[in-house]
């Protein structure tokens, strides 16, 4: 077609750019957007280091700081020398082959290496394309435990409110109700148990009336339900709010008293964001399934993960039907599962705890003042996760063009400025992260 032909090498960069936007908007559809598209996205020409350089100055800015580590997944930032060697070499070898009746050792070190690492006996692995299919698989494993048991009646799932766990079915169905636009699919999602949000606050003493909430829920449900899954520690993309970990040790009990699977969904949280390397640490937790996915290949490449425990692979083949009924055409891809590989002894052959730490602090000091600025409700900060919560509906515009004027790359959403940089960030690059919050905040 005309519109897509290359355009003429003679063309200035401005040209070129024109021509890519005009074509982004006509074809590309973006993560919840409009068709045509009606906002020019950045176009970005590379990225090193924790810097994305566009390939036009916006805002008197040609390289940016990233302080979205590309949601949650670019922890060791662009193009690390590390990671880059790794998919390099299995190129060498091959980019991807078929996983049924095949295995190959990236996926089989990886899955080994990831039992090692998540907490307890979390043993079982499965390989996926992305954090929603890892959920849709939790979801999956925790129904056909309990069929293959005997009991197809808990088919049901309990969540809390404020969460969010991707945009595929079954994840949709546990994303907190009104942001993740239930009322959009009433009548066609699964209807599921919906508890009250934690009470925010990391720190906070577990109040008794929400542990005794959480309990009497569990317990009403049981019957029905197969598994509870939630966000340990932090909710992300439903709102960005901590809580206590004390809460994720009450749905451990109350699911342990009440016969019920505990899912946590480890996809943002996963690999020492919080300050821990699984945000179920904090708590102490094992959970009988855990997703991971995000940073688990760097941001180089898609892949996500479900682990399980064996009382839920032995349930699961105890059935008429004793297999696990999915099998993604792209699992374990060889270069996602090397450079996760690499990825994972990249964070752990480092101090990666005072790295995120040093995150956590230069965010704690530069966010200091945005506690003053009007507009500003709540600052906090847990790991590297700096949060600024508004007493209005941000407005992303210019709050974005804001940041991006202080040479940072920052995606506001709902009543929210939020960062969660690359663990590699300097002090000083962290800084300007803060001090552009701070910026979008006033602005937006
Ligand atoms: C906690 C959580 N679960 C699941 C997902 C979905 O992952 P993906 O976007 O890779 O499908 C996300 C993505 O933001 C997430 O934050």
């Amino acid at each position: 077609m005309p519109e897509s032909t290359v355009p003429a090498a003679s063309a200035g960069p401005g040209a070129a750019t024109e021509e890519l936007l005009a074509l982004d908007r006509q074809h590309v559809w973006h993560p919840y957007g409009p068709m045509p598209g009606t906002a020019d996205p950045l176009v970005v020409e590379s990225a090193a280091g924790v810097r994305l350089r566009l390939a036009e100055p916006a805002h008197g800015q040609r390289e940016l700081i990233d302080g979205m580590s590309s949601w949650w997944s670019a922890v060791h930032g662009y193009r690390h020398p590390v990671l880059d060697e790794a998919v390099r070499d299995q190129l060498g070898r091959m980019s991807h082959v078929m996983f049924g009746g095949l295995t190959h050792e990236p996926a089989v070190r990886l899955a080994a290496r990831l039992a090692e690492v998540t907490p307890g006996d979390l043993e079982h692995v499965f390989l996926s394309d992305s954090g929603s299919v890892a959920v849709e698989v939790a979801v999956k494993m925790c129904l056909q435990h309990w069929r293959s048991l005997g009991r197809p009646e808990k088919r049901r799932l309990l969540t809390w409110r404020g969460g969010y766990h991707g945009d595929t079915w079954q994840p949709m169905s546990v994303c907190d109700p009104k942001g993740g636009m239930h009322h959009l699919w009433s009548g066609a999602l699964p209807v599921q148990v919906f508890a009250e949000a934690p009470p925010a606050g990391f720190a906070a003493e577990p109040d008794p009336a929400y542990v005794a909430h959480l309990h009497e829920q569990i317990g009403r449900h049981a019957h029905e339900l197969a598994a509870v899954v939630v966000e340990p520690v932090v909710q992300g993309a439903g709102g960005m709010r901590f809580h206590s970990p004390g809460y994720v040790r009450a749905l451990r009990e109350a699911c342990d008293a009440h016969d019920v699977l505990l899912v946590l969904d480890e996809i943002a949280t996963g690999f020492g964001r919080t300050g821990e390397l699984f945000a179920a640490d904090h708590a102490g937790v094992v959970p009988d399934v855990m997703c991971v996915g995000k940073a688990l290949t760097g941001g180089y490449l898609s892949m996500a993960a479900t682990l399980c425990t064996p009382r839920v692979a032995e349930g699961i083949a105890r059935g008429s039907v004793p297999v696990l009924a999915h099998g993604p055409t792209f699992m374990g891809n060889p270069l996602a599962s090397a450079v996760a590989g690499a990825s994972l002894d990249l964070l752990l052959s480092q101090d990666w705890r005072t790295r995120v730490q040093q995150v956590s602090d230069g965010l704690r000091t530069g966010l200091a003042e945005a506690a003053e600025l009007p507009g500003v409700r709540e600052v906090s900060v847990l790991g590297a996760i700096g949060v600024l919560r508004l007493d209005h509906e941000v407005d992303v515009a210019a709050a974005s063009r804001a940041a991006v004027r202080a040479g940072v790359w920052l995606r506001p959403f709902r009543d929210m400025v939020y960062a969660m940089p690359p663990y590699i960030t300097g002090d000083e690059d962290v800084a300007r992260i803060a001090a552009a919050m701070c910026a979008a905040a006033r602005e937006g």
